[in-house]
């Protein structure tokens, strides 16, 4: 769908790095160019027209991401640097206050590293015990062994809407729903899922939710950390300085900005946030629940001619995103990575940041075929064909 919005695909190559990164289309390439070429200044700061254009355009695309998630306030929109900027800011800013020393946090194995380092690091300096849901015979999260896994001591659940590795989409509203039974917070992280699957933080009813633009066809270095208001209103920023704060004197008296500048220290990537506005008008102009449809029969596709494939290990069959991961029997994944590079296809090796799941499922790499609306049936073909042909690899890997 959509091929011809995205120049990258002019080029020669089959992008299959989807969960990595996405492509961006021409929209939010040319929003980029027409802010620095037309309005390119600092944002809520100037007292000339380019600057209130640019802090305009800039509080556009928070009123865009208001409605994209359907959260209430404009205020529990923060603009980060990303999903990992985001997870940080929370546990540091929010949770490092709240917890006690014993309180415990669930995670799973499948968590990509940012949804795993800031809690092990909260840990080591507060004492809070890390624990994990165990997960079922493929790989998913249920909401039973969310009941099984919850302690007295559980005092917040986090985890990845869709996962970077398994690509299984979790029970969310049915976890959260559980959780607040028992005064316990769960904080999402939404960056596989956001560009394809809708996400309703009133419905799911989270209390944290990050994502990233740039795996929503937007830019990198943007990101989102929504949080239910009156909890956003307790977070310790992490970083002073410019623009967050209101006023400050000789006797260090500080008083800081409300929610969300408060939160949105120094100059903001301004640039980023008005093309991200880009970015979602194109998805909502496509709509999510087509990009869904979609993926979900692109991806029954390729599971298809996979499985077909006697040399081919596949590490998770039934999810249901356009997330694949397997192994060629016996060869090394990244050197498939690098043999199906030198037909211009480009797929993510090894444990994708994901590095307590290996010892879980007993593989340590696979090879990851992440799929978009913009990927095609004949691009799988390509693909099958490929790896189809064992010995072709082993004779061209390396
Ligand atoms: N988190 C990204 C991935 O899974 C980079 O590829």
């Amino acid at each position: 769908m959509n091929r011809e919005d995205f120049p990258m695909l002019l080029q020669d190559i089959i992008y299959f790095d989807n969960g990595a990164t996405t492509l961006k289309p021409k929209c939010v390439i040319d929003k980029t160019v027409e802010y620095y070429e037309k309005y390119g200044a600092n944002a809520h700061r100037g007292d000339y027209d380019i600057s209130y254009k640019a802090s305009e355009a800039y509080e556009n695309t928070r009123r865009l991401v208001r409605d994209f998630i359907h959260a209430r306030f404009l205020e529990e929109i923060i603009f980060t640097a990303g999903a990992t900027e985001g997870l940080n800011l929370i546990t540091r800013g929010f949770f490092e206050k709240l917890l006690e020393p014993g309180d415990e946090v669930l995670l799973t194995k499948s968590e990509h590293a940012s949804n795993v380092l800031p809690w092990f690091s909260l840990a080591k300096s507060n004492g809070i015990q890390v624990s994990y849901i165990p997960l079922d015979s493929n790989y998913y999260v249920t909401l039973d062994n969310v009941k099984k896994a919850i302690t007295p001591h559980t005092k917040v659940i986090s985890l990845a809407y869709i996962t970077n590795v398994i690509g299984d989409i979790r029970p969310i509203k049915e976890i959260v729903e559980f959780a607040h039974q028992h005064n316990i917070f769960v904080v999402v992280d939404a960056a596989q899922s956001i560009g394809h699957i809708k996400t309703d933080v009133q419905d799911l009813d989270v209390d944290f939710l990050v994502f990233s633009a740039h795996k929503m066809c937007g830019p990198t270095g943007v990101g989102v950390l929504y949080g239910k208001k009156e909890l956003l209103e307790n977070v310790t920023p992490l970083i002073l300085g410019g623009g967050m704060n209101e006023s400050f004197d000789n006797e260090a008296e500080v008083y800081l900005k409300d929610l969300p500048t408060r939160l949105e220290p120094g100059t903001p990537n301004v640039a980023g946030v008005i093309a991200f506005g880009s970015a979602i008008e194109y998805l909502n102009k496509i709509g999510l629940a087509e990009i869904s449809f979609y993926e979900k029969n692109l991806r029954k596709y390729l599971v298809e001619k996979l499985i077909a494939i006697p040399h081919l290990d596949i590490l998770n069959l039934e999810s249901d995103s356009g997330i694949v991961s397997f192994n060629v029997e016996g060869i090394f994944s990244q050197d498939v990575a690098y043999f199906l590079n030198k037909y211009n296809i480009c797929v993510r090796a090894g444990n994708h940041c994901a590095k307590i799941l290996k010892k879980e499922v007993g593989v340590n790499n696979t090879i990851r075929i992440s799929l978009y609306f913009y990927n095609t049936y004949e691009e799988i073909d390509a693909l099958v064909e490929l790896l189809s042909d064992k010995d072709k690899i082993l004779k061209e890997m390396l």
